[in-house]
Order: structure tokens, then sequence, then C-alpha cells
């Protein structure tokens, strides 16, 4: 049994994948299924947090307890919901798999396809980076932000240079590929710290690799009332 060691904190965080809609009935989506932010939320509450949990299109799961839940759809409507709730927060962790880009347009009715006629190419444009934006304008001093990555490949070297490049404390990399982390209630991961720390966490449950994220987290809140 864990000490309430979150108690009087208040932390937000992101869950889900985004989909970006190209017509009432169409998006540009990903495989995120929000099994890790939701076992975020859970231990956090465990832990004595107030949580707000903002869920990208994650109905296929059980609505944690004790939880203050933000539902969400595209990355424009999740980055408006994380800037609110973080304004007051003591730590913010990104478990979501934000779009990257969206549809340049969106059109009002559904796309229809012509006989003899090509498909219309899909034009992108960017989404707004959350992370590197919550890292950079921190709500409140000492507000740690946490992000996830999910890599395939120079799993290490290019968690540090995303840790760097996002400007977040803690980043926690998940090595991904065919079957492995998305969707499934397990995850092995490494937690790198802005700090140049080093944690593995071995493959088991996202519940243990949440309370590291946790313990990582409150170790760097009594840093910062330390000095
Ligand atoms: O750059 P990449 O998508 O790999 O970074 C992943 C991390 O950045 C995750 O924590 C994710 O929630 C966050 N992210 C974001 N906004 C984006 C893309 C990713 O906050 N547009």
């Amino acid at each position: 049994v864990r000490e309430p060691d979150l108690t009087g904190r208040h932390v937000v965080i992101s869950a889900g994948g985004t989909r970006e809609p190209l017509d009432p009935v169409r998006f540009l989506g990903n495989r995120s299924s929000g099994k890790q932010g939701y076992a975020l939320a859970r231990t956090a509450a465990a832990r004595g947090a107030r949580v707000t949990l903002i869920a990208a299109n994650t109905t296929a799961l059980p609505d944690p307890a004790g939880v203050d839940l933000v539902p969400v759809g595209t990355a424009v409507q999740l980055r408006e919901a994380v800037l609110k709730a973080a304004a007051d927060a003591d730590a913010v962790v990104m478990a979501a798999a934000v779009a990257d880009f969206r549809p340049a347009v969106y059109a009002a009715g559904k796309i229809k396809k012509r006989d003899g006629q090509d498909p219309e190419p899909i034009s992108l444009v960017r989404n707004p980076d959350i992370l590197a934006e919550i890292s950079r304008d921190r709500a409140r001093p000492g507000q740690v932000v946490v992000g996830f990555a999910a890599e395939t490949d120079d799993v290490l070297a290019n968690g540090r240079a995303k840790l760097r490049r996002k400007g977040c404390d803690l980043l926690v990399v998940n090595e991904v590929g065919e079957s492995k982390t998305f969707g499934e209630a397990e995850s092995e991961a490494v937690v790198l710290g802005a700090d140049g720390s080093e944690t593995p966490v071995p493959f088991g449950p996202k519940e243990v690799l949440s309370d590291t994220v946790w313990d990582l987290v409150t170790d760097r809140f009594s840093g910062a009332s330390a000095e």
C-alpha cells in the first residue's frame, strides 16, 4: 500500500488518440487505446491526487472513479482542454497520441467517389505540439511536465533527442512494433530525465509504469520545494 503522497496535488493527464476529421464520417486516427493514460489516472487518484483526465476517443474504457474526465476528439480540442486544466496543475502528463497533422480541409458533406475519376489527394497541415508548448510556457513555476514517445528503433538515442526538443522534465520511451504496447495492458519502457537520469521499467502492467512515473514526478516536487 502506497502513501497518499500526491495529496493536495492537481495532476493533468491526457489519454487516448486524437481523431482528425476529413468529413462527417471519416477521420485520420491512430492505435492508441488510452489504457496507459487511464492507468496513470487511477494510480494518481489512489495516491491522493486531484486528477483531470483529458480523454481523446476512449469510449471503450470504463470511466475511472474519482477522476474529473474531459472528453475531446481532435488535437486542437485536446490542446484547449490541457491548457485550461494545466493552469493550476502541479504536473502534466501527456500520454495521449496526438496527431502531428490534420486534414487541411474539412468537407462539410461526405466525400464521394466519382466514376472514372481519380481520388483527390488529402492535404495535411501541422497540429500544434502541445507537449513542447506546455514545457516552454510553464503555467506555474516548478510544474513538472512528462511526455511519452513511441519509438521503433534507436529507442534511447531518439528518446534523448526528443526529450531535449520537447523541453519536458521526463520522457517515457516505449518501444513499439506490431502488437507491442498499443491496446495491451502491459508495456516495457525507459523513463528519461532532463537531468540525465535513466529509469528502466521492465515488462509489466501499465499501473507499475504509472507508479514509477509518479515516483519520479514526486522526486521532482520535493527537489523544487527543498530549494
Ligand atoms: O513527437 P511525438 O509525437 O513523438 O511526441 C510524443 C509526445 O508529444 C507525447 O507525449 C504526445 O502526447 C506529445 N504530442 C503533443 N502534441 C503533438 C504531438 C505529440 O503534445 N502535436
